[in-house]
């Protein structure tokens, strides 16, 4: 049975996730509208991932016994600026999610719940991989500007990233 503490933060923590896959897929839907294809491909298959980490959650909580909570999302964001911009929205994101998992592997540490402290050790690596995907595609974007250029170059970067995540998965 899940302590009250450690289930509320864990569904918080499915609002986050799939607040995320809905905001992945608004930018995704944004950039195909752009003619971006391969970022949006690439913003498509982050929002499957995020709706996967949101029903990892949801299955966990189940599975001992809790009560996992389907949550109402708010997503009303339809456009952004530019890549660079709807990029660094991405690593702020990401950010955030990291903070909350850190938060919640210190309340299992607190209730003594080491099977969620194990469960959670997941979430830590997905983060940090998340994070350093994302901040490596900013850096190069900074880097090189936001020109009609550069944003071909991107594009044609996140679309081969993509078809290598692709490869990754069902090998
Ligand atoms: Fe599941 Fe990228 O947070």
């Amino acid at each position: 049975m899940l302590e009250a503490k450690i289930e509320s933060a864990l569904n918080d923590q499915i609002a986050m996730e799939c607040t995320a896959s809905f905001v992945y897929l608004a930018m995704a839907n944004w950039c195909e509208q752009e003619g971006l294809g391969g970022c949006a491909q690439f913003l498509y298959l982050h929002s499957e991932e995020e709706r996967n980490h949101m029903l990892k959650l949801i299955h966990y909580i189940n599975s001992v016994d809790g009560k996992a909570v389907i949550p109402k999302v708010n997503v009303t964001k339809t456009s952004w600026e530019g890549i660079r911009a709807l990029l660094e929205e991405v690593y702020e994101h990401e950010k955030k999610v990291t903070a909350s998992i850190h938060e919640i592997v210190a309340i299992s540490q607190e209730l003594k719940d080491f099977r969620t402290q194990n469960f959670l050790q997941w979430y830590v690596d997905e983060q940090l991989e998340e994070e350093t995907l994302v901040k490596d595609i900013l850096d190069t974007v900074r880097l090189i500007g936001n020109g009609p250029q550069s944003l071909y170059y991107i594009n044609k970067e996140l679309e081969k990233r993509c078809n290598a995540q692709g490869e990754e998965a069902e090998a």
